[in-house]
This record gives C-alpha cells, structure tokens and sequence, in this order.
C-alpha cells in the first residue's frame, strides 16, 4: 500500500493559522483579508498557469446572470475567465484545492455555513476593464455562501488602480488592492461589490464556497 502524502508540517500550519484569521473575520465584520496567504512561488506558479492557459485560447469573456438570462455584457462585466476543474487541476493548483479543504472544514466547524463545494475561476481583467457594483448571488440562486478572491499579480502600486473596492455600510467602502498572494474572503450575500479599473493586467482566482442546491422538487412541493 502507498502512504498518501503528507503536507508538510510548516504548510499545515500556515493553513490553519489563515483558517482561524478567515473564520475570525468573518463572524466578526462579514469579511477578512488575509496578506501572503500562499508562498510567493505559488502565486508565481499559478500566474504562468494562467497566462498558459490564455495563451491556449482557454479563457472567455465573462457573462452576467445565470442560464437563459446569462449575457455578456463588457460596460457591467470586463474580465475574461476560465473556469477551474479539480479532476483536471494542474501541479501547481493543487495547494490551493488543498487550502480551500482547509478552509471549508473551518467554516463547516466554526461557524456552521455548511458548505459542500467551491466553483472558482481565473480572472483576466485588460488594462481599463472593470466590474461594476454587484453582489455575488443570483436572484434565483443563493448557494453562493463565502467569496473569496485570491490576487496572482506581480508587485502591484495603488497608483495603478485595479482596487476590489468592498461596501460595508453606512456608507463605508474597504479597498484592497490585488497584490500577489492577498486572500480576501467575505460573505457572499451580504456585501456589494466592484472592481475598479487599473493600468496594467490585473489577475485573479475567484471562486465560492455553495451549500447544497434545494431541491426543486421540494420547494414545488411546498405550495
Ligand atoms: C467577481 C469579483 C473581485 C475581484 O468576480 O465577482 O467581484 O477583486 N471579483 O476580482
Ligand atoms: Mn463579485
């Protein structure tokens, strides 16, 4: 029999230690920013991942609204994407397969979300791109529990722009800059949203911790 593999000790802990900050802020604030939440050779590794993908043809203009409402509209929505595929996960995604385990765990443990599955994507947004203000759930769709957002790019400056400007109320905005290696997690109902256009390529992996689907069925049945 082959033993599985065995996270490093030091990698273990660093997950935890960002589990408990994640956890922390959002049953604290609904949100949490966690700077260098991976090694600079990982976000490295899963921006060359991304760029090779592009340079494939992989990635697609990203769309709004969901099913036969689903629209590609570039003045509310101008990044392109590519879908993430854990059965296909490259070498270099699978640290972060591994953190969400983690991570999924905690927010199951800690705060009872009761998630299942994450879905997340790449995000390529072009010099002058944006998304507009909005929320990450479907009107008809609220599985969408926890956002998170985990920024590839290289050495970024405030003055390049490209800000992911959080709505907390009473007026109140949080910017946070799309610096390499920055994890940023918020509950996915509750906060508006934008991405603020920048100078350069601005690079994301975007994804949602679901809880189960209703069932259709079940909800028919009720009336
Ligand atoms: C999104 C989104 C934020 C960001 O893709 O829904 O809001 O900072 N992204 O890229
Ligand atoms: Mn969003």
């Amino acid at each position: 029999m082959i033993a599985a593999p065995r996270l490093p000790a030091r990698v273990a802990m660093a997950q935890a230690v960002h589990s408990e900050i994640i956890v922390e802020g959002l049953a604290a604030t609904g949100y949490a920013v966690v700077a260098d939440a991976f090694a600079p050779e990982a976000i490295a590794a899963l921006r060359e991942r991304s760029f090779s993908l592009d340079a494939r043809g992989e990635f697609v203009a990203a769309g709004i609204g969901r099913g036969t409402a689903r629209a590609a509209r570039s003045d509310i929505r101008g990044d392109r994407i590519r879908w993430l595929d854990r059965m296909e996960a490259a070498r270099e995604e699978a640290v972060v397969w591994r953190t969400l385990d983690a991570l999924r765990n905690a927010l199951n443990g800690s705060l009872m979300l009761g998630v299942w599955s994450f879905e997340g994507h790449y995000a390529l947004y072009a010099p002058g791109a944006f998304y507009a203000r909005h929320r990450d759930v479907f009107r008809d769709d609220d599985a969408r529990v926890v956002s998170c957002v985990l920024y590839l790019n290289e050495r970024w400056h405030a003055a390049e722009g490209g800000a992911l400007r959080l709505h907390v109320g009473e007026g109140k905005c949080v910017d946070v800059l799309p610096q390499g290696g920055t994890l940023v997690t918020f509950l996915a109902e509750r906060f508006e949203h934008e991405v603020l256009a920048a100078t350069r390529p601005r690079l994301a992996l975007t994804g949602w911790f679901r809880r189960r689907e209703r069932e259709p069925h079940a909800v028919a049945r009720r009336g």
